[in-house]
């Protein structure tokens, strides 16, 4: 049995929380319902995709007057994640006088609920939507409960609610008041340790009697120190790809490093020529960053997932998961994106196109981790195309995701960087298909060559997501969509 020498402490309805003995690998669900009796939460898939176990997880802002909240799936939080936050579940919203959210209430007018199982998860992805949004669209309504399964109730009633919930504007946002102090009081230190000899000492939030650690660095010479010292180390970021790994595949890691709390880590910056972001930048807050400079990129990543991953999920960690259907990359590697590596106090930087040397395989040496991702900013004839093609709209895996980039000079393409998901063992280039389209007029191109050069690049195997009959049509219909809406683009200038 493990034994924690450290405590966990976090905000939950305007009371501080401490957790002593808990292993590194609790989730926040099983926390909630098995040690705090907090049953409202439920345990749907366990694995982020239907948004039954939704709730709120909140940090300062910026000032530090208020607290910005993210809808978190708890059931692939690690509760430690939670040391220094403030937590909302479903029972966090009664009112003082006893009255429900208004979004509860609209969901019985509506009758929005039948069996009630996913109700609490989707009560929260409101509750999350109306903090920032009172007055949403239909669209926007949709988007906030896109990471929420109901399979008996259907969506109209659901919909129906949240828009009649905002039709008040009385009592939809939290009254932060209480929770900013506390918050300020259990707030973590953003000053390393150190030992009177001047070595960093990591703190750990949780240490178990074997010396199996969950540390929290609050800056990034701190990570970099614990790194070299624990090679082996379990980075965790977004927690969407290794919440997955504790609760399906049963992992345990001997030590897990959260980079959540390392400000240098975060932040969208930008020079004349690049722009830099930080590795716990979420999925969502580049989606939102890039809605003008980069649309098809952002629009590929409003099909990233759900609201709840995309505000948890880091581009970074998408990056270093290297999955074959990982849908940043291509997109990445078509803007020439590269990253910035740390090991101790060394950086290099290496193209995301040759960053992978197999499936799930990188050129990431022990200890070494991404610090940021820079993308450079496109030329003034350069233009960004990309799509992601899968099942469903929202919530589901790529059959394939491409994306190309050229620049287009009297109409001739140059500089064609092709890349895509899912054709091969991981996200790649494609030079053959890029040699094709290279120096040529946007209306010569034929179908056949572009399928010829598709046989060329790849192994035909069907995947559990799409046949290759299916993969390489797409593969190939995808260029020619980008190349012609370039050329419609044209045309109308
Ligand atoms: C329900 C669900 C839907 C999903 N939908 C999509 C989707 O549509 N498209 C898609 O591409 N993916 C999807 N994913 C996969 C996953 O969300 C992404 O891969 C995500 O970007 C991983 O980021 P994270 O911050 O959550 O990583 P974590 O789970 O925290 O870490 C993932 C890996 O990266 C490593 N890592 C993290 N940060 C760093 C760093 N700075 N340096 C080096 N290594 C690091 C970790 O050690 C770990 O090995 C989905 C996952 C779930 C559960
Ligand atoms: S239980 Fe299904 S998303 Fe968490
Ligand atoms: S009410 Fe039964 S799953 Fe939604």
């Amino acid at each position: 049995m493990t034994q924690v020498t450290n405590t966990v402490r976090f905000v939950l309805d305007s009371q501080i929380v401490e957790v002593k003995g808990e292993r590194r690998t609790t989730t926040v669900l099983d926390y909630l319902r098995e040690e705090l009796r907090k049953t409202g939460t439920k345990e749907g898939c366990a694995e982020g995709d239907c948004g039954a176990c939704v709730v709120l997880v909140g940090e300062l802002n910026a000032q530090g007057t208020g607290v910005d909240y993210v809808p978190v799936n708890s059931c692939i939080q690690l509760l430690p994640t939670l040391d220094g936050k403030a937590l909302k579940t479903v029972e966090s919203l009664t009112h003082a006088d006893g009255r429900m959210h208004p979004v509860q209430e609209a969901m019985v007018a509506c009758h929005g609920s039948q069996c009630g199982f996913c109700t609490p998860g989707i009560v929260m992805s409101l509750v999350h939507m109306v903090q920032k949004n009172q007055s949403p669209s239909r669209i926007e309504i949709t988007d906030a409960l896109s990471g929420n399964l109901c399979r008996c109730t259907g969506y109209k009633p659901i919909i129906d609610a949240a828009q009649l919930a905002c039709q008040s504007k009385d009592r939809l946002s939290f009254d932060d008041a209480k929770d900013v102090e506390l918050l300020k009081e259990i707030r973590r230190s953003e000053h390393p340790t150190m030992s009177l000899e001047g070595e960093v000492i990591v703190q750990p939030v949780v240490r178990t009697r074997k010396g199996n650690e969950f540390v929290s660095p609050a800056t990034l010479m701190e990570v970099a120190h614990y790194m070299v010292e624990h090679p082996q180390a379990t980075l965790l970021a977004g927690s969407s790809e290794i919440g997955l790994q504790v609760n399906k595949e049963f992992k345990r890691p001997d030590h897990i490093v959260y980079l959540g709390n390392v400000k240098e880590l975060r932040g969208i910056s930008d020079t004349p020529t690049a722009w830099r972001i930080g590795a716990m930048e979420s999925i969502e807050s580049v989606k939102d960053y890039f809605a003008r400079s980069l649309p098809d990129f952002s629009e590929v990543l409003r099909r990233f997932g759900s609201p709840p991953i995309r505000a948890t999920a880091t581009l970074a960690g998408n990056i270093a998961n290297g999955s074959p259907i990982g849908d940043s990359m291509p997109c990445l590697m078509a803007l020439s994106a590269q990253l910035v590596l740390r090991h101790g106090k060394e950086t290099r930087r290496v193209r995301l196109d040759e960053f992978y040397v197999g499936q799930k395989k990188t050129v990431l040496k022990g200890g070494e981790f991404i610090e940021a991702i820079e993308i450079p900013k496109l030329k003034p004839a350069q233009h960004f195309k990309a799509h992601k093609v899968s099942k469903r709209f929202e919530q589901d895996i790529s059959a394939t995701c491409a994306a190309l980039s050229f620049e287009l000079i009297e109409g001739r393409i140059k500089n064609a960087k092709l890349a895509y998901n899912g054709l091969a063992p991981s996200p790649c280039r494609a030079p053959k298909i890029e040699s094709v389209l290279e120096g040529r007029l946007v209306g010569e191109i034929s179908a056949d060559e572009i399928d010829q050069a598709i046989a060329n690049s790849f192994v035909a195997r069907d995947g559990l997501r799409a046949t290759w009959k299916y993969r390489s049509l797409v593969a190939r219909n995808l260029v020619i969509k980008f190349i012609d809406s370039v050329k419609v683009e044209e045309s109308a200038v």
